[in-house]
């Protein structure tokens, strides 16, 4: 076993609520894989405290975090330095302080994505996606399509945030979300970045009727691990790329910042947090 000594590195995953939170599971596996003196901790955060919080965590000398829902735009506001994709974004999910007193942040949800799906051998260069949402997780997988050379449509229920996002994006077509099921076979990829599927959530038929054989069929949704969506393309026969690849992948860039190592996403580590997703 691994214990912590004064001379810990610790990070953290701020949030409100964040007990639901697979992230301090997943770090400190790593952690004990790589038997790295430290520790990643839940912190649960009000948006009232969320800067005070951050200036706090700098002072006690944290190496940095992750933020969650409801802190990603605060934690944006809060950096002395982002990339090119918080930008993009306005809003970061990883955040770490460097010895000359800076916040650094950017958003890894967009390349955990495609992460995922280049793990499943699937390439996204000049590939037509379609991508079921327009929300801020929709903005982070589009973006990252975009980066990657791929072609990207937008259908979400409300039109004018799919419109939007394509405004913001500066590129990608829109169909409207009545038409997608009857479009369908004409794109590559399609990805599901909606809540629908979600556990808790009504159910949701998803129609791929005329989905193409060569179809992959990729869910942003990891709880349940196989979504309604990816139940249906499997009927079909169609290839299918869980969602919890993409938690674990967007994981990687924080660690190694705050920690020095750069991680791998293998089957032990899936089967390790897809067990804690059953509890
Ligand atoms: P996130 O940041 O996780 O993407 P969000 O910004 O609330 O969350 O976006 C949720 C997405 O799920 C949106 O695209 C939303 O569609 P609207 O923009 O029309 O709200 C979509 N969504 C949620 N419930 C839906 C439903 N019952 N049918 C279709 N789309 C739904």
């Amino acid at each position: 076993m691994q214990l912590i000594t004064g001379k810990a590195k610790i990070a953290a995953v701020l949030g409100w609520p964040i007990e639901h939170s697979r992230s301090p599971l997943l770090h400190n596996f790593w952690l004990q894989r790589h038997q790295i003196d430290g520790a990643y901790i839940p912190l649960a955060v009000k948006a009232e405290d969320f800067k005070n919080v951050i200036q706090g965590m700098k002072a006690a000398g944290f190496k940095g975090c992750n933020v969650t829902i409801p802190h990603k735009e605060a934690a944006y506001q809060c950096c002395d330095i982002v990339d090119e994709t918080a930008k993009k974004m306005g809003s970061v999910n990883t955040l770490w302080f460097t010895e000359d007193g800076k916040i650094h942040g950017t958003s890894t949800d967009g390349d955990g994505f495609v992460a995922n799906l280049k793990d499943a051998d699937v390439t996204l260069t000049d590939k037509k996606v379609l991508i079921l949402g327009a929300g801020g997780a929709a903005r982070s997988v589009a973006y990252a399509l975009l980066q990657d050379g791929a072609q990207i449509t937008i259908t979400n229920r409300t039109l004018q945030r799919a419109e939007q996002l394509v405004r913001d994006l500066g590129a990608g077509q829109i169909i409207e979300w009545k038409s997608w099921i009857k479009e369908l076979g004409q794109f590559d990829v399609l990805v599901n970045t909606t809540s629908l599927g979600m556990e808790g959530k009504d159910d949701y038929l998803f129609d791929l009727q005329h989905a193409s054989n060569d179809l992959v069929v990729t869910d942003i949704v990891y709880v349940p691990r196989v979504t309604p969506l990816l139940k249906a393309a499997e009927l079909k026969g169609l290839k299918t790329v869980e969602g919890l690849g993409m938690l674990l992948h967007q994981a990687r860039l924080g660690f190694s910042k705050w920690f020095g190592i750069n991680p791998v996403v293998d089957h032990e580590l899936t089967e390790f947090v897809a067990n804690s997703l059953k509890k």
